[in-house]
């Protein structure tokens, strides 16, 4: 433990950094599948409410245990909690190798579809588009030349890597998807698109698979259960107020998804295209989006690549999250030097994504297994962490707000309602989660 440890130059940069590590590929493209998927207004409210009593108290768990220990999540919670709890710390690292992944894979369908906005339009057959796209040998190329692209920043540290082009990039995605949202408005199927997305039925609330379904995009959206914002909080300095952060990062994570929203609806509507988003699960807006886009005319390319920038630019922010946690458990549990830990770590999930880039259904596989399950459990791991295992949560987080008088709820949360809760989800999971790993185990024997 030679070096000082990295800290965030700024609050304002740590905030961008943070956001940007939410803000991504599930604000923009999952939100709105999902909430297309299963009715509109009633998944928005459910997702919020998840938001506020799920989200928000695991965030502020992972800050607290971040911040106090000044290290990465295996190192962190085995300050805290001793050697066995080590164990969580390897859960999240593992969910992190697998997430990103895949998710890169993703990163790099955007990154061709930006591309093809800017050069070609989006005319031609969406669905045959897609498919050549999502998988095959140009799939992998663009999977790599994105993970380069995450390695690069990653390599530049905390304060001249990460920090830095979250600073740049964020506010120019605010600026897109609100720039955006104003010209969705005036489609003319804008009103038919915000009735849908806005109006509240209570009928679709009650399902128990929706309400699992609204849980975990929470999570995956927050980049939470994996110790993504435990690790950025192990750069903050002690007198940062961590309810306050934690609720600026929500609430950003919030409106990105929100305004997201805004455009899709209008456009599908315009267009008449809502029904076809709920058919397929991974390719659903790749496919009606830029079908969409493509009716539109000139302006359609315009719109287009522009979205799919801003989408590229969420997945680039939250891709190096993903891979600071696993390098930073590297940096300090094994003593590594960053270029070398970044490098070789970069390398070793370039290769892991392969699979995903060659079979979608290989990367729907891992996004159950590690986007949701793996996500889920760590969550759980870590409310029960902060809840009954360390001497102290409410000590540790009220350094810096010490006005705070809530916290004694938020220890509540973290025993029962969270845990509580996280279980049913997973007890609800078990299928699908059973379907992909026999799924993941015969492709590898195949
Ligand atoms: N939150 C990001 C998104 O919405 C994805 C992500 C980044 C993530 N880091 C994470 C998800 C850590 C879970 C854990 O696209």
């Amino acid at each position: 433990m030679a070096q000082p440890r990295e800290q965030w130059a700024s609050r304002f940069g740590f905030i961008m950094a943070a956001v940007g590590s939410a803000v991504g590929l599930g604000n923009m493209w999952r939100f709105s599948y999902l909430t297309a998927e299963n009715g509109g207004a009633a998944f928005v409210v459910l997702y919020l409410l998840m938001t506020a009593f799920i989200g928000l108290p695991v965030m502020l768990a992972e800050l607290t245990v971040g911040r106090g220990a000044r290290r990465s999540p295996i190192g962190a919670l085995q300050h805290f909690g001793g050697e066995r709890w080590r164990l969580l710390g390897a859960l999240f690292v593992a969910a992190g190798f697998l997430i990103l992944a895949y998710y890169s894979v993703i990163a790099g369908w955007t990154v061709r579809y930006a591309l093809i906005g800017l050069i070609d339009g989006f005319g031609g057959d969406a669905g045959e588009r897609f498919a050549a796209i999502a998988t095959g040998p140009r799939a992998v190329l663009w999977h790599l030349l994105f993970m380069g692209a995450t390695v690069g920043v990653v390599m530049g540290g905390v304060r001249g890597g990460i920090e830095r082009v979250a600073l740049v990039l964020m506010p120019l995605l605010f600026v897109i998807l609100v720039g955006l949202a104003v010209y969705a408005a005036t489609l003319p199927g804008a009103a038919a698109g915000y009735r849908y997305y806005l109006e509240f039925e209570l009928a679709g609330i009650w399902d128990m698979d929706v309400l699992a379904e609204a849980a975990g995009q929470a999570f995956f959206s927050l980049s939470l259960g994996m110790g993504a914002m435990l690790t950025f909080a192990s750069y903050l300095p002690r007198e940062s107020h961590l309810p306050n952060e934690s609720l600026v990062v929500a609430g950003a994570d919030f409106g990105v998804a929100f305004v997201s929203g805004l455009v899709v609806f209008p456009v599908l509507f315009a267009l008449g295209l809502q029904e076809q988003v709920g058919d397929s699960t991974v390719g659903a807006l790749f496919i009606t989006l830029p079908t969409a886009f493509a009716e539109m005319g000139a302006a359609g390319r315009v719109v287009g690549a522009f979205f799919f920038t801003a989408l590229v630019v969420g997945a680039l922010t939250s891709a190096i999250s993903l891979l600071e946690v696993v390098v930073s458990s590297l940096i300090d549990g094994l003593g590594w030097e960053r270029h070398h830990a970044a490098f070789l770590i970069g390398v070793t999930i370039a290769l892991l994504g392969i699979p995903a880039a060659l079979d979608t259904d290989v990367l729907s596989a891992m996004d159950t297994l590690a986007g949701q399950f793996f996500l889920m459990l760590g969550g759980l791991g870590l409310a029960l962490f902060v809840g009954w295992r360390m001497a102290d949560p409410e000590g540790e987080v009220r350094a810096g707000a010490e006005g705070v008088r809530w916290f004694f709820l938020w220890r509540w949360l973290l025993r029962l309602v969270v845990p509580g809760f996280l279980l049913f989800v997973l007890w609800s999971m078990r299928e699908s989660l059973a379907a992909a790993v026999t799924g993941l185990a015969g492709g590898g024997l195949e």
